[in-house]
């Protein structure tokens, strides 16, 4: 049956399958005083309302639900900005060794050594891939380790006499959406900078915002729209000439990997998305990782404990007399820098680069490939995302950019990012990432091509996409303000 077409069964629910009495595990004889369940927890098994099912049925029952659920083993997942790349297995074999799994956050610290090796060994690795001074794994999510530059900023500022009067953070009109929310959460006005016709920061409009308020300029590269800035060096001078820091979002590391580096732009400090870039897993909220690099004048100011090498030996630092204080419990997700750990020595300093060369050779493919049908919104080649517009079947035939995507669902694919750049009309971004094939590329590009055309023959095979699956058209206000029905991260 063609996957157009076929629809997929709907699941029933555990609790149809229950009978009573039916048991799935083999409970051994109790030797230990019996207790009324209903003495501690205040409710009887019956009024709890368990299913009461076979290990068998259960098995069926979690096995089919996970065939209806779409991952990146699922299928291609050109979500972009969120560089939903393989996660290779040996990552997880490695974070689940019992030496890393079952460490606890309270040991003393004499009694990790290997711990603190994987810490300071990811430390000294992203410090040679971004070109900083020093390193922290702490912050627990791209946004976090946004705000986490911020007080550093902050603390810098105040340790120069200039915390007073530096109250602005400028960030650009292309900007994820945590960019400035994270200024706000420091206590800092947002401006906003525009970007000129070219995809890049507006020089005239920065000029114009910088003064002696102005505490940073936030910004990221590649940028949101896929472009690498070429006033880079230009840019973080003029925010220095203006007493300003400069950060980097680097969310978007995936497209200059091994091949350039932001602490050589001029950049004070950047944060990294290890759940993106550096293979951890995510979706769904969490684990991650927001690690920030740093220039030398901003290391005082690092959150505790600092991990170092003092002779041969790593010691976790809190005598900090300087220090933000703490912005995670313990030293942060400590399983996904064994992951990311694990990640980086696969690759080696000899092929690493090959992560950044292909994410952009594949983005610029499918690029290629789609610009009759979808136009690109800037006419030069971009990074290791593209950003297409899909206006015109909105202007001449009523369909959107969402439409399209929803189509796509039909076809076996997870959509691309929608409305984000928000300055791109009827945007679509398309972020392939490096580990995908040319054959996966090809498909995903027919797909797009065959739906595109639909989109003027037959618009409402688009308008009632998906039709064939479990779920149909999800109200989007509804999932993103009632929680309860949101399913992705
Ligand atoms: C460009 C950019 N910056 C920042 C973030 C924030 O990262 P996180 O979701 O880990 O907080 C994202 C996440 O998608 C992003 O794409």
């Amino acid at each position: 049956m063609n996957r157009r077409t076929q629809t997929v069964p709907e699941p029933s629910l555990i609790y149809s399958k229950s009978k009573a009495g039916r048991i799935g595990c083999n409970v051994p004889t109790c030797d230990t005083p019996e207790v009324d369940l209903a003495s501690v927890v205040g409710e009887t098994r019956s009024e709890l309302k368990l299913p009461e099912v076979s290990e068998l049925d259960l098995l069926r029952h979690f096995t089919n639900l996970s065939h209806i659920n779409y991952g990146i083993e699922t299928g291609f997942y050109p979500l972009g900005s969120c560089t939903m790349k393989y996660n290779p297995k040996i990552n997880e074999k490695a974070a689940g060794l019992a030496g890393f799994a079952q460490l606890h956050p309270l040991q003393p610290v004499e009694t990790i050594p290997g711990a603190l090796e994987i810490l300071h060994g990811v430390q000294s690795m992203l410090c040679e891939i971004t070109g900083f001074d020093a390193i922290t794994l702490q912050p627990l999510a791209g946004a976090h380790g946004e705000m986490t530059c911020l007080m550093l900023v902050k603390a810098y500022h105040a340790s120069i006499g200039e915390g007073d009067k530096r109250k602005v953070v400028l960030v650009p009109d292309s900007a994820h959406g945590t960019n400035p929310a994270s200024a706000a959460r420091c206590g800092y006005s947002v401006k906003s900078i525009p970007t000129d016709a070219d995809g890049n920061t507006d020089l005239a409009a920065l000029e114009a915002a910088l003064d002696d308020t102005v505490a940073a300029l936030m910004l990221t590269n590649p940028s949101t729209l896929g472009l690498f800035e070429p006033n880079i060096e230009k840019i973080c001078k003029m925010v220095h000439d203006a007493g300003g820091q400069v950060f980097c979002d680097g969310a978007n590391m995936n497209a200059m990997v091994g091949t350039t580096r932001p602490g050589d732009h001029g950049f004070d400090c950047m944060h990294l998305n290890l759940h993106k870039t550096f293979s951890t897993p995510h979706g769904g909220g969490g684990p991650g990782c927001g690690a920030i690099g740093l220039q030398k004048h901003l290391e005082p100011f690092l959150p505790v404990p600092v991990i170092r090498s003092v002779g041969d030996t790593l010691i976790a630092d809190y005598d900090r007399p300087h220090t933000i204080g703490k912005v995670a419990a313990f030293y942060g997700q400590f399983l996904m820098e064994v992951r990311a750990y694990t990640y980086l020595r696969a690759y080696g300093r000899e092929r690493i680069a090959d992560i950044s060369r292909y994410s952009v050779l594949n983005a610029n493919y499918v690029r290629e490939r789609l610009k009759e049908v979808l136009p690109p919104a800037h006419d030069r080649p971009c990074m290791h995302e593209c950003i297409l517009t899909a206006e015109k079947y909105k202007k001449e035939h009523g369909v959107r950019a969402l439409d399209i995507s929803k189509r796509l669902i039909d076809y076996g694919y997870h959509p691309p990012t929608n409305y984000f750049p928000l300055i791109v009309p009827e945007c679509l971004m398309i972020e392939p990432t490096e580990t995908e094939s040319k054959d996966t590329l090809d498909d995903f590009c027919d797909a797009l091509i065959a739906i595109c055309h639909e989109a003027v023959e037959n618009s409402d095979l688009l308008h009632d996409a998906p039709s064939t699956r479990i779920v149909g058209r999800l109200d989007e206000t509804l999932a993103v303000k009632q929680l309860d029905v949101r399913w992705n991260g």
